[in-house]
Order: structure tokens, then C-alpha cells, then sequence
């Protein structure tokens, strides 16, 4: 989803705003821009419709010499993908230029304000109109800059970052945030301004994320933030725990399968520190510092979306089993706008990737008014989500460049394995000897997710011959349902086949009509208490002709025998199957997506961090 870069210091400003575009690409976008105030003191806008490496070619020759700009990637909201909607925007008067990140929920009554007063627009965008309004304010005040921002912020609702360029104050940024992410690096005598660190990382490693509600005024050699009352507020510097070459290819052709084979290495990075399966020890500080409030807690409530959500549902068959406490999962689009029984005693698990989706994050501000406790898996360090919970996890699985998930929902599910186990040890749920069997087995989760990545080539022989399939029905039971519909997301996204994702014993009441010899049906058929109903549903399908790919248990030569097509994966503990069981779901879409030539790493109309509702 959009993503932001802005730059000041000594440096030509355009390069790091090229680069910084192109590491945010991977958010999703569908045009991009930037505004400059060259060394002739001219505010400069270049802006259009399509990708980054468009927009660069365009600006070939054209001379770009400044010391300070902006840039943006647009994800659209407010009117169609072109260049006259496209990022950065210029005021009426000509003087600032803006670029903004959210949506102004109440700009069409803004709007009808600045059109009584003579304003035309040339977008359709919110954006144009929360700038209108902050030069009008400037105009009618004469007031600096900085403060018309924080009068017109005063009158927003919704979110937002932005980020504006004056042309009567070029060595300074105005910026300000609410529900948006905003990163401010700081180097020797400059500043970069981004939507996460993966811009700023090869420049500097010390950052200071902005606060809801704070303006920072930017200058090369100076950073002051204030909140909307005009008081300001000390920066806290946090350092990267991150480098570059995490945030690059390292020789794979696409991040997506960067990140599938490097599922041993984050599973046993979210793993260390937290497991000692020789002494049977799970240390979680989130559980250690919250003990009471966890084990007593009446109910969890799981908040998500996507593959997070996902995660969510694998969540609850490992905490309803291992916790005896009772679960629901939400989809945190649907729990926001409910009204729905939260409070004291509930205890909110919000697991997200990028920390920023809007409806997780809204839906856990909303429970926590509420008197719910806060507990959250995200992975983005030092985000929105995890900056609101009160206590948390985080999965550790480094930077998720691929728009699909599937590294990160690993480190979930790991996260939410230790979860659930050290509770259930603090809540007497759960027998030693069970407790012990199961954290060994976790250990070695790591090994066993290489092995099925050994085997990636027959992954993708399968995906060769099914490539041309117009729908794919997956199909599992227990907690290998989550991975049937977490298989069906994958294959939908990356490779734009219609997929869907059931529970094997609903496919008799509706899903069955679609059975021919044209469907492939993928069952997560691994040894486990439900093993012979998937095979029996298996065999409901083959006698309707449909074309049966299953993911089973190394050695189950009889039920590979009912199948056109198989992937093995090492025998686990059946609560710990969906780690490996996703493996094959993930190498199958990215291989089909490969085959029909896509762009897997960045699928159409899809954003990595879903910043607006
Ligand atoms: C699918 C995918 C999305 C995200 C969803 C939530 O591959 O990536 O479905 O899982 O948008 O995002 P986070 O986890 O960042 O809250």
C-alpha cells in the first residue's frame, strides 16, 4: 500500500528517492512520483501512472539537482490509478507540494468547504484536498507551515501520513502521522523519511518512529517533534536490528522463494532464546510479565486478516487443546464494526506481519478501550499493533519483501505454539511428559520444514502439469483446514486461479457440484485422528473423476495410490503438522505463478501492508 520517502541533507535528493521507491515497491502500488525544490529554488513535481522504473525512464535527461523531495508509491483509493491522481500533489497557490499515505474520511465536506471558497481541484483524490485545506489555513492565518498543519489535523478524521514540501521553506519537511506508519533515519547532517526502515537501512541504522498525533518539523541538521498542542515531544531513537541483505535477492529469482527456503532459518531464529527442549523450558516474556491475566483469562479472542487470520484458526485448535480455554477468531474487518461482547477478562491475541493493517489495528484499539488485554504477534518491529498491545511476541522472521505471506505465518504459528504450551504449563493443562514430547518435537521443526524443501523440484513438476487448471478446490480437516485455506489464498493471489479452501466434511453439502475431470482437488491428507475421513472424502472425489493431489505422510503408500499426484512430508506431532503441511501449499503457488509468467512477488492489485480499511 502506498508507500512514502523523503529526503534532506547534502546528498542529491533524487537517487535516494529512486531507491527508496523501488525497496518499497513490494507494498503494492500503481503509480509513483516525486517533488523536488531544485537548486534554483523551483518546486518541481514528476509524477504518473505505473511503475517506478517508468516514472525513471521518463525523467531521463531531464536535469534533477536538489538537496530535498519527496516521493511516493500510490495504492488508489480516491479515484482510478493515472497520473493526475498520482503522488506528490501541488497546492492551488503552487507553494507546497504533499504526498500522503491513509484516507481523510471526511474530505468531501472539506472539500465543499474549499469549492464555496473558489478551490478547484485537478484530482480525485482526498489528498489534494486535505493539502487545499492546510494552504488555505497557511493563507487566512498567516501562519508558518508547521502550525496549519496541526490546526487542519485537528479537523481530520481518519489516517494518514504526510509529508509536505514548501516552497517558502526549502530546507525544511513537515511530516505528520496518525494510523499510518512513519520512520524518520537519522544520518550525519541529513534525514530519511520512509513508510518502514527497508529504505533508510544503507544509510543510517538509528530511527525514530513517529508517534499518532505528532508533527516533526525536518530540517538536514535538525529533528523536532511536536504533538497537535504545539508541545514537543523528546525523539526516541531506536537502532535496526536488521541489514541490507536481508532486504535483497541474495541470488533467488524472486523474494517469495527467498523467503519460502529460508522457513528453516526464521522457525528456528522465532525458536532460540525461547525454547530449551534438553531442559523442557518455554520462556516468553509476554506469558512470564502477564501470568495472571493469561491464565485467568474467561476467553481469546484472535484478530486478523489473510494469511494471519489464518494463522489465527491454526491457534485455536493448539490453544482449545492445549489451554482448555475457550477461542474465537475473528476477521478484525468484521469485529471493528460489530459491537461486539469485549472486556475485562478477554484477552485479544492481534497477529499481523507488517504491525500495520488498519482493521487489526483499529479492532485492538476498540478492545482495549474496552478493558480487553492486548497480547501481540507481529513481526515488524516497533509498529502500530505492536506499539498498542500491552505485551507480545514478536515472530522475528526478518523482512517480508514477497506481497505473499508464508515466512511470516510460519513464525506465527511457531509463536503461537510457544504460546499456547507455556500457558498451558502455567495453567496445569497439560502433562510433563506431553509438555516435553511436543517441545522436542518442536525443536526439530526446523530440519524437517529443509527436508520437504529438498524435495522442491517435484513441488514443481506437479505445478507444470496442473498450471492450466481454471479452478482448484483444497480440502482438510482438523487443523489442516487453516492450511487448506491458506493453500487456496496463496494459489488465488499469485496465480490468479479461482481456488477454494474447505473443510473436507463440508465438500458433501455444496463444494462437490464442482467436481469433474477438469478440478484439481488438494487434500492435506497427513497421518492424524481424522487421516481415514479425508481419505474417504478422497474417495468421493476420484469417483467423480476429479483430479486428486494430496500432501500426505511419508509412507502412507496406500493412500498415495488414490492419488494423481503427491507430496510427502516428514512425520510429526499432529498439532505441529500445519508447520510442514504449508510448505508444499506455498512451493505449489509460487511454482504455478512462475509457470504462467506473473509477477509473483508483487500480484496485481494486491498491497503487503494494508494500511486503509
Ligand atoms: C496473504 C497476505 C495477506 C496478509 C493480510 C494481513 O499472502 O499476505 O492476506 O496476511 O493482509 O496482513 P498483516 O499480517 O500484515 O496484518
Amino acid at each position: 500500500m502506498c508507500g512514502i520517502v523523503a529526503y534532506i541533507g547534502p546528498r542529491q535528493a533524487y537517487p535516494v528517492l529512486l531507491k527508496g521507491l523501488k525497496r518499497l515497491e513490494y507494498r503494492g502500488y500503481d503509480s509513483a512520483g516525486i517533488a523536488l525544490i531544485n537548486d534554483d529554488n523551483q518546486l518541481k513535481v514528476y509524477k504518473r501512472k505505473g511503475k517506478v522504473a517508468e516514472l525513471e525512464e521518463s525523467l531521463t535527461g531531464i536535469p534533477l539537482a536538489a538537496n530535498i523531495g519527496i516521493g511516493h508509491t500510490r495504492w488508489a483509493t480516491h479515484g482510478e490509478p493515472s497520473d493526475r491522481n498520482a503522488h506528490p500533489h501541488i497546492s492551488q497557490s503552487g507553494k507546497i507540494a504533499m504526498i500522503h499515505n491513509g484516507i481523510i474520511e471526511n474530505y468531501a465536506q472539506i472539500k465543499q468547504e474549499l469549492l464555496n471558497k473558489g478551490y478547484r481541484f485537478h484530482s480525485d483524490t482526498d489528498t489534494e484536498v486535505l493539502l487545499n485545506f492546510i494552504d488555505d489555513i497557511r493563507e487566512q492565518n498567516h501562519c508558518p507551515l508547521e502550525e496549519a498543519v496541526r490546526i487542519a489535523l485537528k479537523r481530520v478524521v481518519g489516517a494518514y501520513v504526510i509529508v509536505l514540501l514548501d516552497i517558502e521553506n526549502p530546507d525544511t519537511l513537515i511530516a505528520a502521522r496518525k494510523g499510518s506508519p512513519l520512520v524518520i533515519g537519522i544520518g550525519k547532517g541529513e534525514h530519511f523519511l520512509a513508510s518502514d526502515a527497508s529504505p533508510i537501512l544503507e544509510y543510517s541504522k538509528e530511527v525514530v518512529y513517529v508517534n499518532d498525533y505528532q508533527v516533526a518539523i525536518i530540517k538536514s541538521d535538525e529533528l523536532i517533534l511536536k504533538n497537535l498542542g504545539n508541545e514537543r515531544q523528546t525523539p526516541f531513537i531506536t537502532k535496526l536490528d536488521m541489514d541490507l541483505a536481508a532486504i535483497e535477492k541474495g541470488g533467488y529469482d524472486h523474494f517469495m522463494i527467498k523467503e519460502i527456503f529460508e522457513q528453516p532459518t526464521t522457525v528456528f531464529d522465532c525458536l532460540r532464546g525461547r525454547l530449551d527442549a534438553g531442559l523442557g523450558l518455554i520462556t516468553l516474556s509476554g506469558i512470564e510479565q502477564n501470568l495472571e491475566t493469561l491464565t485467568q483469562a474467561r476467553r481469546i479472542i484472535i484478530v486478523a486478516c489473510g494469511t494471519s487470520w489464518h494463522a489465527g484458526l491454526v491457534g485455536e485448535y493448539l490453544i482449545e487443546e492445549l489451554c482448555r480455554i475457550p477461542v474465537e477468531v475473528e476477521y478484525a474487518s468484521e469485529f471493528r464494526y460489530r459491537n461486539p461482547v469485549v472486556g475485562e477478562g478477554d484477552v485479544i491475541l492481534a497477529v499481523s506481519q507488517s504491525g500495520e493493517t488498519a482493521d487489526t489495528l483499529v479492532a485492538i484499539e476498540k478492545a482495549k478501550e474496552n478493558g480487553a488485554f492486548i497480547y501481540g504477534i507481529v513481526n515488524v518491529v516497533g509498529s502500530s499493533i505492536a506499539r498498542v498491545s500491552h505485551t507480545g511476541t514478536y515472530t522475528h522472521a526478518g523482512p517480508e519483501i514477497g506481497v505473499a505471506s508464508t515466512k511470516a505465518f510460519t513464525a506465527q504459528l511457531t509463536v503461537i505454539t510457544l504460546f499456547a504450551l507455556r500457558l498451558a504449563l502455567a495453567k496445569g493443562t497439560i502433562s510433563r511428559e506431553r509438555f516435553l514430547s511436543l517441545c522436542n518435537e518442536l525443536s526439530v521443526i526446523p530440519d524437517k520444514i529443509a527436508q520437504i524443501l529438498d524435495n522442491a523440484a517435484a513441488v514443481e513438476a506437479i505445478a507444470q502439469r496442473y498450471k492450466d487448471a481454471r479452478d482448484f478446490l483444497y480440502l482438510g480437516r482438523g487443523n489442516n483446514f487453516p492450511i487448506a485455506l491458506e493453500g487456496a489464498l496463496k494459489l488465488k493471489e499469485i496465480s490468479y486461479i479461482h481456488a477454494e479452501g474447505y473443510p473436507a466434511g463440508e465438500m458433501k453439502h455444496g463444494p462437490i457440484a464442482l467436481v469433474d475431470d477438469a478440478l484439481p482437488v488438494v487434500f492435506v491428507a497427513t497421518k492424524d485422528a481424522v487421516h481415514e475421513k479425508v481419505v474417504s472424502n478422497m474417495q468421493e472425489i476420484k469417483a467423480r473423476r476429479g483430479r486428486v493431489i494430496a500432501i500426505l505422510t511419508e509412507g502412507d503408500d496406500f493412500t498415495a495410490q488414490l492419488c494423481e499426484a503427491h507430496i510427502a512430508i516428514p512425520e510429526t506431532d499432529e498439532l505441529l503438522t500445519p508447520l510442514l503441511s504449508v510448505i508444499p501449499m506455498q512451493l505449489l503457488a509460487y511454482y504455478i505463478g512462475v509457470a504462467k509468467d506473473l509477477d509473483v512477488d508483487k500480484p496485481r492489485n494486491l498491497a503487503k501492508s494494508v494500511t486503509v480499511e
